[in-house]
């Protein structure tokens, strides 16, 4: 076995191959993603002081504290980690200076859409090249029913200017894709409108907005449908309190550790304090189902979610199939399931990844390239992903393009742990927008990465 070397081109490209040793010890991984942008944004629209320990400090959630800041909130963060945040009140937003950059963030951009369609100023939002690629449509159609006005690029792309209405009228929507993003928008509108805002999703998707404007004082409801969906209803205008908010572990961060543990040799490791919302977990399920062993320790509830420690050793893994409805609990760690399953023995069927085409890249198709570039045999097939897995033989010896996406990044790293030869990725640098601190972290547990 040869240590990772360091790679020849730009300093975010990274050459990763297979590690000395097993990964083994214990670590924490960084805060929920979902859940600090929204502690931010709800922090800022409440009245009083909201402490927040545990918040992610990746790239993206700055760019939330950077435009609540530009929009009147005063947040800053204390020697000990703890950030405070002022609100200004809800209707009270200010308008903005200048442009708000959410930099590489869909979910900065698509929530804060949802508050800025229901207050009367006038602002513009921005992103990087990833985030300029990809869709606003989809939240600024049922957006325009408040009243608000949206002007955009050819598609629906950013920059978007929004003219937003003082009295925005509440929205009653059901969602045409399986997106928490979208649900929140347009329940953040429904903040500010007189009256009942109702969203009714097809299929369950992350409920954080719903758990975390019940903790700052709206009246939400949620009900089940008789086909599995949900209709969940908010009353405008409450009063929102500050209140102090703990953001758990991001299980889609530790989703990189725990997939990495499962497949290099000997490994035993833990991540402490891991969110397990129901909701966020069809990874755990998935892996277990392959084999992986997996154990929830000391499971216990943090600031309203449920938190524990993951205890994971090497395993050798099966083939899977993947319910399409089983996505929205999993949306985020495709790219990394797919590292799994092609070290598994046997083909796997991922089924149901439209969603995946609009992230931060177009993640069915850099997921395959990530393993085809490998020697990894994939297929797709109308929405699903087949995947010939190698029984631990990965090639390797390919350059992954991660299109500024972390988390094409991050699986790449992985795949590289345990392929025959090293893996080349062209750029690393995106990987702050949601886990600063990867490679130390990884490193601490015996990875061997050169960055
Ligand atoms: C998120 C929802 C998901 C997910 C994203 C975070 C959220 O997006 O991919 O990383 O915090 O609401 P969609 O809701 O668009 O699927």
């Amino acid at each position: 076995m040869t240590m990772t070397q360091p790679s020849a081109s730009p300093s975010s490209a990274l050459r990763v191959s297979r590690p000395a040793s097993s990964l083994n010890g214990k670590i924490a991984v960084p805060g929920d993603k979902s859940i600090s942008h929204r502690a931010l944004m709800f922090a800022a629209l409440a009245k009083g002081e909201t402490r927040i320990v545990g918040l992610l400090e990746g790239e993206d959630v700055l760019r939330t504290a950077a435009a609540m800041r530009a929009l009147g909130a005063k947040i800053s963060r204390e020697d000990d980690g703890r950030w405070h945040v002022h609100g200004c009140g809800l209707g009270e937003l200010q308008e903005p200076a200048d442009v708000l950059d959410m930099g590489n963030s869909g979910t900065a951009a698509r929530l804060l859409s949802g508050l800025l369609a229901s207050h009367g100023i006038m602002s513009v939002m921005t992103g990087d090249a990833s985030l300029r690629r990809r869709p606003m449509k989809r939240v600024m159609d049922p957006l325009a029913g408040t009243g608000a006005t949206f002007l955009a690029r050819e598609g629906g792309r950013l920059p978007l200017a929004i003219q937003g209405n003082e009295q925005p009228a509440p929205l009653s929507y059901r969602l045409p894709v399986a997106s928490a993003q979208v649900k929140s928008a347009v329940l953040l509108a429904g903040l500010n409108a007189e009256g009942v805002t109702q969203v009714e999703e097809p299929v369950p998707t992350r409920d954080h907005t719903e758990n975390m404007l019940r903790h700052f004082g709206a009246h939400v409801t949620v009900d089940e449908t008789p086909d599995g969906g949900r209709i969940i209803r908010l009353e405008g205008k409450p009063r929102l309190v500050a209140r102090d908010v703990t953001v758990p572990g991001d299980p889609s961060s530790a989703a990189f550790v725990l997939v990495a543990a499962l497949l290099v040799p000997g490994s035993d490791v833990v991540i402490s304090n891991v969110g397990l919302n129901l909701l966020r977990t069809g990874l755990f399920t998935t892996l277990r189902e392959m084999g992986g062993r997996l154990d929830i320790l000391d499971e216990r509830t943090e600031g309203g979610e449920p938190v524990g420690d993951l205890h994971v050793r090497a395993s050798s893994l099966q083939a899977v199939d993947v319910p399409a409805d089983r996505a929205p609990s999993m949306i985020d760690e495709y790219p990394i399931l797919a590292v799994a399953a092609a070290y598994a023995t046997g083909i796997s069927r991922l089924r149901g990844l439209e969603e995946l085409r609009v992230k931060e890249s177009d993640r069915l198709a850099s997921t395959v390239a990530l393993l085809e570039n490998n020697g990894v045999r994939t297929r797709i097939d109308g929405d699903d992903l087949i995947i010939h897995g190698t029984g631990g033989h990965i090639p390797g010896g390919g350059l992954v393009e991660t299109h500024m996406d972390h988390r094409l990044a991050m699986s790449a790293s992985v795949l590289g742990l345990v392929t025959e030869k090293p893996v080349d990725i062209d750029d690393t640098a995106f990987i702050d927008t949601s886990f600063p601190g990867y490679f130390t972290l990884m490193n601490s547990l015996g990875a061997g990465f050169s960055a």
